[in-house]
């Protein structure tokens, strides 16, 4: 099929890469000429493992451009995966999705074509993305639009880091809209996902025993509430095992152990009970506040999903308390920070703790010094207004810190000589932020172990 992508972040680029290595025509557009350049000549803006060597397989039908001419016009399938970046009220913007939405409008000349949302957009918002790509091409073109767009939801659940593998391999595929015809296209776009039928790639195997993909064929409505009701689940599972962890802590419990014993039970499943510093990245944070937002829009209070927040909010503070107990006072000290990404295989800093817990450092008199395998070059772009001392290696952190805390919880940081680190630093303190270093080896070492939780 004849596919376009509005959009090029980490959503529309995986969308790209495996339509096109499926087999259908896809054309990526996006309004960042540099960007644009530097995917044609084969550079790839984001750090997502794999993700070169499957844009290699899927070159053939892959095309990169920067006008809506070149991709809208008779395309059978459009999705929309632009930002909705919160806006300084926490509503999502929605300048992206407008504009692409009016692109499409005023680009198409085919007969019919079934435009996607893709991105994380608030409840409701098909319908006015419909309204915006008719507008637009009923003004552009003098003709009724009549039968000739439908807009769908497909909601994305990929994680970054895997994002390929949860592309390629889903749990579910879900896809809403209000118009049979439109829901038989997307079928068949899939139908490769959810039959399993493609070859696998080698570098990204298809798992055991995996067969065909379960589809969620439903009304747009309810696509769009699965998106955000899937992640807010997520991010208050990850927040009521941090809500246990300070309990196990202070009574005693191991964490660990607390939630493998609960996770065990099939009801309730192991993923998602990682305790320790909480969630950032780009969607838990959002989604839950627009969550909150629409709910209220109907006089609806959410008191789960806000505790999740407030816990998530809470864990983050407890990282500088936790410091504070230890070192008594925190200005002059030196506190170095593993890992900036929000979490490992990423290079994202979206809503990532590193950058909170740095800033409250920096207010309290610390001297910050971090490091992060991937994402330092995107934090030093991005976050100059942070007077922290960036290092290339973890034992440049180490060295003279009065403190260390684990953020995220690269392999790298697990294997570590952590004797060599001990060496180097002025107080061997660590604060296991992902309940993720070997405490019995840390304790060797003559290390003071703090855990996050539990
Ligand atoms: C999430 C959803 O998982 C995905 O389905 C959706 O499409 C986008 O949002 P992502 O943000 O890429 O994906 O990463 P995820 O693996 O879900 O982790 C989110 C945050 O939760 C990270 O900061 C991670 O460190 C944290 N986390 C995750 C925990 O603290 N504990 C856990 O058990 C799992």
């Amino acid at each position: 099929m004849r596919v376009s992508i509005i959009g090029t972040g980490y959503v529309g680029l995986t969308t790209g890469a495996c339509l096109a290595f499926l087999g259908h025509q896809v054309t990526c557009v996006d309004s960042d000429q540099k960007k644009i350049a530097s995917l044609q000549a084969g550079k790839i803006p984001i750090y997502e493992p794999h993700l070169t060597e499957l844009l290699v397989e899927a070159k053939p039908n892959l095309q990169f451009c920067c006008d809506y001419g070149s991709a809208v016009p008779d395309a059978e399938v459009v999705f929309i995966a632009v930002g909705t970046p919160p806006s300084s009220d926490g509503s999502p913007d929605l300048q992206y999705l407008s504009a692409a939405a009016k692109g499409i409008g005023e680009h198409y000349t085919g007969d019919y074509v079934v435009v996607v949302n893709k991105s994380t957009v608030p409840i409701g918002s098909g319908n006015w993305v419909g309204s915006l790509v008719r507008e637009s091409y009923e003004q552009r073109s003098g003709r009724k639009a009549e039968h000739r767009f439908s807009v769908a939801s497909n909601p994305e659940f990929l994680r970054e880091g895997t994002a390929l593998h949860d592309s390629l391999y889903p749990d579910r595929v879900v896809i809403g809209a209000d118009e049979v015809r439109a829901l038989e296209v997307l079928y068949t776009l899939y139908r490769p996902i959810l039959d399993q039928t493609f070859a696998a790639p080698p570098f990204l195997p298809r798992p055991e025993g995996l067969g065909a993909v379960p589809l969620i064929s439903t009304e747009l409505a309810s696509a769009e509430l699965i998106k955000y009701a899937a992640n807010a689940f997520l991010a208050l599972k990850i927040s009521y095992i941090n809500e246990i962890g300070q309990l196990a802590e202070k009574v005693g419990a191991d964490i660990q152990h607390v939630a493998k014993g609960i996770g065990l039970d099939a009801r309730i499943g192991t993923r998602f009970l990682q305790s320790g510093i909480g969630w950032g990245g780009s969607c838990f944070g959002k989604d839950t506040s627009a969550l909150v937002a629409t709910a209220a829009e109907y006089n609806l209070t959410m008191p789960i999903v806000s505790a999740a927040r407030e816990i998530n909010r809470r864990q983050r503070e407890r990282v500088v308390d936790k410091l504070l107990g230890e070192l008594k006072i925190l200005k002059g000290r030196t506190v170095g920070l593993l890992g900036l990404a929000f979490k490992p295989n990423t290079d994202d800093l979206r809503e990532a703790p590193a950058i909170d817990i740095a800033r409250r450092l920096l207010e309290r008199g610390c001297k910050v010094k971090v490091h992060d395998p991937v994402a330092l070059h995107r934090f030093q772009e991005q976050h100059r207004d942070l007077a922290v001392v960036c290092c290339t290696t973890p034992e440049e952190v180490a060295d003279d810190a009065d403190a260390l805390v684990l953020v995220t919880e690269w392999q790298q940081y697990r294997e570590l000589d952590w004797e060599a680190m001990a060496g180097r630093m002025r107080s061997r303190i660590v604060l296991d932020g992902r309940n993720a270093l070997d405490r019995a080896r840390l304790l060797r070492f003559g290390f003071r172990y703090l855990g996050i939780a539990g």
